[in-house]
């Protein structure tokens, strides 16, 4: 819940300038569901892609206050996040509710970006593996692992969200395989090819030694992508 309709297009212009000679990456901006029109217009004639923060769960009726997958799909999105940690600790999004998200995220045409990761309790106390395979099964077991072909993971531990505090690159990588080695033991080929993130502090400088482990495949940037230079920085990184 960043940005206005000022900052956003003064954001998004540096942007385009700063990204445009980084052709070798798939860039995409996921803002507030306001500002979708907003993005549309300016990026419409871009190469990034662009799409929202979250969907309802369910299709469009008598849910006041809600955005359905269909409506965002209206305004041109590629990606919608589903599942954020901050979703699921402050809005009570239980992996079921994720799971209908990401589903009408996909009807909708939609390539949902599934969030998953453990609280530093939960790392703590050696369930990482168990909670991040419990955010997976929920999907898995309502879309289908096939569902996973057209969608992205993003691994985001928790207590590296918004801290400072980035996972190190073997701790990153360790997580990032063992998400590939779960769902490849339900279909290897999906998990091959599946794009898997890592978000939680990356920073222009940290950005390099993550992108280099052999299963991250990308970011989901969060506060550096507020600022254009700190974005461009993290995508040349990985360009
Ligand atoms: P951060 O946020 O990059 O600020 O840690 C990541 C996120 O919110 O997904």
């Amino acid at each position: 819940m960043n940005g206005s309709l000022v900052a956003n297009q003064a954001l998004l212009k540096s942007l385009i300038e700063l990204l445009k000679p980084i052709s070798s990456v798939d860039f995409s901006v996921c803002v507030p569901y306001p500002y979708l029109s907003q993005v549309a217009d300016l990026l419409r004639a871009t190469s990034i892609a662009w799409g929202a923060q979250d969907v309802c769960e369910f299709g469009n009726g008598a849910y006041t206050g809600e955005v359905s997958a269909s409506m965002v799909a209206e305004f041109g999105c590629q990606y919608v996040i589903v599942g954020h940690s901050e979703r699921r600790s402050l809005f009570a999004d239980s992996e079921a509710r994720v799971a209908l998200k990401f589903s009408q995220a996909q009807a909708a045409g939609l390539t949902p970006i599934l969030c998953v990761g453990e609280t530093l309790e939960q790392r703590e106390s050696g369930q990482m593996e168990a909670v991040v395979a419990s955010q997976l099964d929920a999907v898995i077991h309502h879309a289908g692992v096939a569902s996973l072909a057209k969608a992205v993971v993003a691994y985001e531990p928790v207590w590296a969200i918004g801290t400072g505090k980035t996972a190190s690159p073997d701790q990153a990588q360790a997580v990032h395989a063992f998400i590939r080695s779960h769902i490849g033991a339900l279909n290897a080929v999906v998990a091959q090819n599946l794009s898997l993130l890592y978000g939680g502090s990356v920073k222009g400088s940290n950005a390099a030694e993550l992108f280099a482990q052999p299963d991250i495949d990308g970011g989901l940037i969060g506060g550096a992508a507020l600022v254009a230079d700190d974005f461009a920085a993290i995508g040349k990184a990985f360009g």
